[in-house]
């Protein structure tokens, strides 16, 4: 969708010279291989294929369900409207199948079905016409998605492919000042200049990027400005990967595929993703400025208090009005807790009328009773009345504030008893199925218009309308874009922040709760002009630095991401943030401003977790496993996904993962970011941290699994994953001096990627864990406790002598596990005996889980490592210690001189040496890999054992387990499924604690693919 004959200048210029060069639609233009004279008639050549898509959509489906079949005919005779393969034309038919079979009885009709499978937002087709500006953007499932990837993909042939790239994390918040992150506010945005540098690490310049969760569609932004990067930001990013030794960064615009269920999301990644002209804005504005002003003007004129000129209103503070549970007089509360000197609110507040000491708590709401004629009801809602206003005098900028006189009363009065004259959003909420709805229901606020003030209400609606005047459509949509910044910060939402950055005063402008429905007790009604001036000059800034991308190769589609009409193995690279669990309903959120649009997301199909939805943590976790499926598909073998999860629960971020991994890719990294330190941190247990975490997954090469498929249940399966695997991890990480271990390579995550690998396949596990361990000695070169290919060993060594040390892991000691690999880590540092360990081990265990059976470190150690008794020769691991002592080096020395000690091949010590004997004698330590796996088969034992008495007491008490040691059930679940064994998997698993369960992504995997063998 690139566009000729036009010449772009450096981002960053001077106002004038840059628009010198600014598109004009008389201008020629290409688009998806096609020309235009101008890209008016781009436009108007899409909208009517757009068009004429919706009309055969009502034409060929608007008729009831009959059956799958009549369906799939149906859907394949679509000729404007490509709907993918006709597999999967054939599974959305099923589906569509299924959702009428749960609606018996029901006359539903097929495109009903079809919209609710694939999220087409509620709205006429007129309201979705209005807002696309296809085939960038569509309010609607963007037919245009296949064209996109015929025109610019490039096809996966697994004979030529060479890609191959190490997993790589950038600072998700880096960036969150820019202006464009700033343009628009979106719940829990990644800032495009965090996403750059993945994509300029995974990708090629041309390659396509997808995001499915894309919010305000910063990944498109990013993806398109690796061709126009800013030169500060580029310097800087060179700079960087040179010293971190990457190769350097390639630039060059990559194309992007945008999916999000919400029309008004996509809204604003439009507006971000396709560029305007700031000519032409400014000429949109201008005008728009004056029509405002001549229409509205008065409505915010307020007395000087000199009686005589008049001034322009910033905003007016409302209060609530409470009724006193003393007296039921009348209370307004700013009147009472609020001290103008101090710019503070008291919690408790006197009735002017009775003195009883009131809180917010205490107090009633005061409601006023009234015929809303915009839906024909009488009503009522909380009282607020006009407490202050702030206002400016024309050529004086002082902020001159008072009390409401009787002017500024009667003009409220006669705003409340008119009708707006234009159209404003009537649509009922839906309360109790809403976030926040039975707080705003409380407080008489049912339908969309009625967030409003009575003038916020008249001035919102004739912008609105004048917005949509402007004839120019991509000059109109940034209009709206502009405008769209009142809909929240025109409400009662609008809280009266008295103090800013600690002192009395400061800007009233969006002033709502983030993330909720809030409607406080002292709210600012602030003047179109207040907000927007701001706003404007901002977005006007954006566009003449030209710091919006400009190569409009962008494809935006409101849908829902469970169901993608994108062919297979098409893309090149993902990154994806999707909502985490029930943290932020991004749904409810966005209804707000979708009622402006009158278009509304179909949130059938929102992934979340939200019971006021029926949508309980499975069904979230089920919606993210077919997101991830439909990833997996799509993604090109051998290429990247980066997820970013915001921590919130353990459930959810289990959820994720096994979401991930059961859709068939490989998680080869997870960090998160020290933003102290602003360096990453490998994660080991996810509760422990509350950063964001970057999750990087690969889909393995198609002759991989080709071979897999073959080699499955077998060692040589097991040995093929883990070369495949390991050739995929980053062989050397350094930060300055220091290596740093690299969890993924330790032999204990490679044995739980590879059972995980096997077991998503649904084949069964070939190797026990001792047995793996020793396999994995044998066969591949270790350092530091981590393993490699041969090849990547010399590239290791040859690094490691670079830095000084190599640091460990931070591991949270939560359970059994990780008390081993806590232990492993201090053993490795300095063999020690179990009077030095015990005091720090007692510290490292204060978080250990409730469930989890507390065990003895006398225990751990013994199943686990080994202890020197005095006897024999010293082990190599103890000797290697001792040696780093110069005394103890210089007698060791001194005996191996004289020949009165020897040092064996494997580095131990024969020594007849008392003092020496002495300083080893009762130290433990970590185990060679041929020991490690004979202590490991002993234990594997002893965990199978305790397994088999939980089994028994589950036979025959029929409770469930309290406190266990989940390493038991663990490898009792290995086994079962080894011995095909699905139903004790089952039973067991229904008789540990629930959350116990969901937040162990190896028990939770057994679990659902034994329910799934047993065709649950
Ligand atoms: C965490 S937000 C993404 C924010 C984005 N990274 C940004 O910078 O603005 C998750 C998004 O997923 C969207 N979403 C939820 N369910 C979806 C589905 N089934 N298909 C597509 N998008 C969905 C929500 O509308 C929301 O915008």
């Amino acid at each position: 969708m690139e566009k000729q004959n036009m010449v772009y200048s450096q981002p960053m210029m001077p106002v004038r010279e840059a628009e010198r060069f600014v598109q004009t639609d008389s201008a020629p233009v290409t688009c998806l291989g096609m020309s235009f004279p101008n890209d008016e008639e781009r436009r108007k050549y899409f909208l009517q294929r757009l068009r004429e898509g919706l009309k055969e959509l009502r034409e060929k489906l608007s008729v009831p369900f009959v059956s799958m079949e009549d369906t799939y005919q149906r859907l394949k005779s679509l000729e404007h409207w490509p709907l993918g393969s006709d597999e999967q034309i054939l599974e959305l038919a099923q589906r569509i199948a299924h959702a009428a079979s749960t609606m018996r009885g029901k006359n539903v009709d097929i495109l009903r079905l079809y919209k609710d499978e694939v999220g087409f937002p509620h709205g006429s087709d007129e309201d979705i016409l209005a807002l696309s500006d296809p085939p960038y953007y569509t309010a609607c499932p963007n037919p245009f998605l296949e064209d996109f990837i015929r025109h610019y993909g490039k096809p996966y042939d697994p004979a030529t492919d060479n890609y191959r790239r190490e997993p790589f994390a950038s600072d998700t918040g880096a960036g969150k000042t820019h202006p464009i992150y700033t343009a628009h506010s979106y719940h829990s945005k990644i800032p495009h200049l965090a996403i750059m540098p993945c994509i300029l690490h995974y990708t090629e310049p041309g390659d396509i990027v997808l995001d499915g969760f894309s919010g305000s569609g910063m990944t498109g932004v990013a993806a398109q400005l690796c061709g126009q990067p800013e030169p500060e930001f580029k310097a800087n990013l060179e700079a960087e990967w040179e010293k971190a030794g990457h190769p350097p960064p390639k630039w060059g615009a990559r194309r992007a595929i945008l999916i999000d269920l919400s029309p008004v999301a996509n809204f604003i990644a439009y507006n971000l993703n396709v560029d305007v002209s700031a000519r032409e804005f400014k000429k949109a504005v201008d005008a728009f400025f004056k029509k405002i002003e001549a229409e509205l003007g008065w409505m915010y004129e307020t007395l000087h208090t000199d009686g005589r000129r008049k001034g322009r209103i910033n905003y007016v503070v409302w209060s609530e009005v409470f009724t006193c549970p003393n007296c039921a007089g009348d209370v307004v509360f700013m009147d009472q807790a609020y001290n103008p000197k101090t710019g503070k609110f008291a919690k408790e507040f006197e009735c002017p009328h009775c003195r009883a000491v009131l809180t917010t708590q205490s107090c009633e709401h005061k409601f006023t009773t009234y015929f809303d004629k915009a839906i024909g009801e009488t009503v009522r809602k909380v009282t607020y009345v006009p407490v202050e206003i702030e206002y400016t005098l024309p050529g004086d900028k002082t902020k001159y504030r008072k009390k409401p006189d009787e002017h500024d009363l009667a003009l409220i009065h006669r705003l409340a008893n008119e009708q707006p004259k234009d159209w404003f959003p009537t649509a009922k909420l839906p309360i109790g199925k809403m976030r926040d709805s039975n707080h705003l229901a409380e407080r008489g606020i049912t339908h969309y218009h009625q967030f409003y003030l009575p003038r916020a209400l008249h001035a919102l609606s004739t912008m609105w309308r004048i917005a949509g005047e402007w004839t120019d459509a991509r000059v109109r949509g940034f209009l709206k874009f502009m405008v769209e910044q009142c809909f929240w910060g025109l409400t009662l939402m609008n809280r009266y922040q008295s103090i800013q950055f600690g002192k009395i005063g400061g800007s009233q402008v969006n002033r709502f709760q983030p993330g909720v429905f809030y409607i406080p007790q002292a709210s600012t009604e602030t003047s179109p002009w207040y907000i927007l001036d701001g706003k404007y000059k901002r977005l006007q800034k954006i566009l003449t630095a030209r710091q919006l991308p400009t190569s409009r190769q962008v494809a935006i589609s409101t849908a829902s991401s469970l169901q993608l009409p994108i062919p297979d193995n098409s893309i090149d690279y993902i990154y994806t943030d999707p909502p985490f669990g029930d943290a932020i309903k991004y749904g409810d959120l966005n209804l707000l401003i979708e009622a402006w649009h009158n278009l509304f997301s179909r949130l059938e199909n929102e992934v979340l977790w939200d019971e006021l939805k029926n949508k309980p943590l499975s069904v979230y976790a089920d919606m993210m496993r077919r997101a991830f499926a439909e990833c997996y598909r799509i993604l090109k073998p051998g290429r990247w996904m980066t997820v970013v999860f915001h921590n919130s629960k353990n459930l959810v971020w289990t959820a994720i993962q096994e979401a991930i991994g059961n859709a068939g890719f490989v998680i080869a990294d997870v960090r998160t970011l020290d933003r102290g330190q602003g360096s990453f941190n490998q994660v080991t247990a996810a509760g422990a941290v509350k950063q964001d975490l970057i999750i990087s997954a690969y889909k393995p090469t198609s002759e991989f699994e080709e071979r897999f498929k073959l080699e499955a249940g077998t060692e040589k399966g097991v040995w093929d994953f883990v070369r495949s695997h390991l050739k995929q991890l980053p062989v050397f990480v350094s930060k300055g001096e220091r290596a740093e271990v690299i969890a993924e390579r330790q032999n204990y995550l490679l044995f739980d990627r590879m059972v995980a690998f096997h077991v998503q396949r649904g084949v069964t596990v070939p190797l026990s864990a001792a047995e793996f361990y020793a396999g994995l000695a044998q066969r591949f070169p270790e350092r530091d406790g981590m393993y490699f290919l041969p090849d990547q060993v010399v590239e290791y060594d040859r690094k490691r002598m670079n830095v000084r040390e190599v640091v460990q892991l931070q591991i949270y000691v939560t359970d059994e596990a990780s008390a081993i690999q806590w232990l492993k880590q201090q053993l490795l540092k300095k063999p020690q005996t179990f009077q030095e360990i015990h005091p720090q081990f007692m510290k490292a265990i204060a978080g250990w889980q409730k469930h989890e059976k507390p065990l003895e470190l006398r225990e751990l150690l013994e199943e686990n490592f080994l202890c020197y008794d005095g006897k024999g020769p010293i082990p190599a691991q103890i000797v290697s210690w001792m040696k780093q002592s110069s005394n103890l080096r210089e007698i060791i020395n001194e005996e191996v001189e004289k020949g009165k000690a020897e040092i064996a091949a494997s580095g131990a010590l024969n020594t007849t040496n008392a003092e020496l004997i002495e300083k080893a004698k009762n130290r433990w330590y970590v185990p060679d890999p041929n020991k490690a796996s004979d202590l490991e088969k002993i234990r594997e034992k002893a965990l199978l054992k305790e397994f088999q008495r939980y089994v028994e007491e589950i036979a025959s008490t029929h409770r469930r387990l309290k406190v266990f040691r989940i390493e038991a059930i663990r490898a009792g679940f290995r086994k079962a499924w080894q011995e095909k064994d699905y139903n004790l998997i089952v039973t067991v698993a229904q008789r540990i604690p629930e959350n116990v369960l969901q937040e162990d992504q190896q028990l939770l995997m057994w679990y659902d693919h034994a329910l799934t063998r047993l065709g649950k």
